[in-house]
């Protein structure tokens, strides 16, 4: 592993049980509190904003928030917030998607993501990719397109790569560390 995912990992947290039993919870609170780990990861998710040609970075509420906001600054693209339902004043697009117990939706400024608009989508989990699938047809019904999924983490095991495979078609899902 190269130094920069050494130090990523060495400030992850993993927390037994939270929120819920049997699930180990991803505390990426002492990354963030941790100046040289939060800088090299703004570098490396700004990288990659500008390796795949990104115009746009859209953030994941609420820990996409904190990690693509800082990206998008070092990137010198715009970020566009892409928020829970029932957050966002304007007209918005939304898009639903299943949970394993029920279901949720996210919304985005339907101002905010037109036709040639490249947008890479930065979020700090990729888990079942439920929301990271979402983000992706919202910023298709907009009619932008995809540069790229970059997280932090990606649990592999929940198999989130395979359900993102067709909204994707074809662009990279860029995960600096898998586990
Ligand atoms: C978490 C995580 C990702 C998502 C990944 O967000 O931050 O956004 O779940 O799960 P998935 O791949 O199965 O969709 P969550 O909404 O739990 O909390 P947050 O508001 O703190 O980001
Ligand atoms: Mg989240």
């Amino acid at each position: 592993m190269t130094d920069i995912k050494e130090l990523l990992l060495s400030r992850i947290r993993d927390v037994a049980d939270h929120p819920e039993p049997g699930v180990m919870f991803k505390d990426i609170t002492p990354l963030l509190a941790d100046p040289a780990a939060f800088t090299a990861l703004t570098d490396a998710l700004a990288e990659l904003t500008v390796r795949h040609g990104a115009t746009k970075i859209v953030g994941l509420e609420a820990r996409g928030f904190i990690l693509g906001a800082p990206a998008a600054v070092r990137a010198g693209v715009g970020f566009i917030p892409v928020r829970k339902a029932g957050k966002l004043p304007g007209a918005t697009l939304s898009q639903a998607y299943d949970l394993e117990y029920g279901s949720a939706e996210i919304e985005v400024h339907a101002e905010d993501l037109i036709e040639g608009d490249r947008v890479m989508v930065i979020d700090d989990v990729l888990a079942t990719g439920g929301t990271a699938e979402a983000s992706l047809q919202l910023i298709r019904r907009a009619g932008a397109e995809v540069a790229g999924v970059a997280v932090l983490m990606e649990l592999s095991f929940l198999a989130g790569r395979q359900r993102l495979e067709a909204v994707l078609d074809g662009a990279p899902l860029e995960s600096l560390i898998r586990v």
